[in-house]
């Protein structure tokens, strides 16, 4: 089974029932990624792998930080003992560090995943802003204008994820240890939408 196909089974098996919409949009934003093979050449597999696997941190079951490219990217490390650089590409995803210094999480993620090289995390920029929340195809301006539309106001400095602010105990839960990995956290919210704020999430994409 090739490394694509993997990350396509343990998207799918986090996301198409719980996060049908979130499962639709990661297919999309593969789609478009196999569509740089052209460009990438022997990186486009991993690009493809990454794409279907950015967003696997919104699944219930991973929820650990509430911060979905770290809780994402961990998963992908500790559970599936995935390769580096497709870590790295999750937990940083389209400018992470940006939202995660929001959270106070920022020192974190630069400790546990370095930034991927700079080609490839463009291009998976790329493929995640020219495909809607449904997987359509869509323009960078129409995403961020939907982006703005879809989310709040700007979260005070060092709010805490907003999975978190919806559970009980949150990150500070202990740890499952028979579970061999961060104790998954049951809650109701955020919906698959994610609820980060517009603000946060236009400032990472205009980092780009
Ligand atoms: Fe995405």
């Amino acid at each position: 089974m090739s490394h694509t196909a993997q990350a396509e089974d343990i998207a799918r098996s986090l996301l198409e029932e719980p996060l049908p919409r979130r499962w639709a949009h990661v297919q999309g934003v593969a789609d478009t990624a196999r569509g740089l093979s052209g460009v990438l050449g022997g990186k486009a597999e991993l690009l493809t792998a990454a794409a279907v696997l950015h967003d696997i941190g919104y699944a219930p079951g991973l929820r650990d930080c509430g911060f979905h490219p770290l809780d994402g990217a961990r998963y992908l490390r500790d559970v599936q003992h995935a390769d580096g650089l497709l870590c790295r590409l999750v937990a940083n995803h389209s400018c992470a560090i940006i939202e995660a210094e929001q959270y106070g999480l920022a020192a974190d993620l630069a400790r546990e995943f370095k930034p991927a090289p700079r080609g490839l995390a463009d291009a998976l920029i790329y493929c995640d802003m020219t495909t809607s929340p449904d997987g359509q195809r869509m323009t960078i301006e129409q995403r961020l204008a939907d982006i703005r539309a879809r989310y709040g106001p700007a979260p005070p400095r060092h709010q805490r994820p907003p999975a978190l602010r919806t559970v009980p105990g949150g990150r500070d839960q202990p740890r499952d240890p028979s579970a061999g990995r961060r104790r998954p956290v049951t809650l109701s919210g955020p919906d698959e939408q994610g609820a980060h704020s517009s603000e946060l999430m236009v400032r990472r994409y205009d980092a780009w």
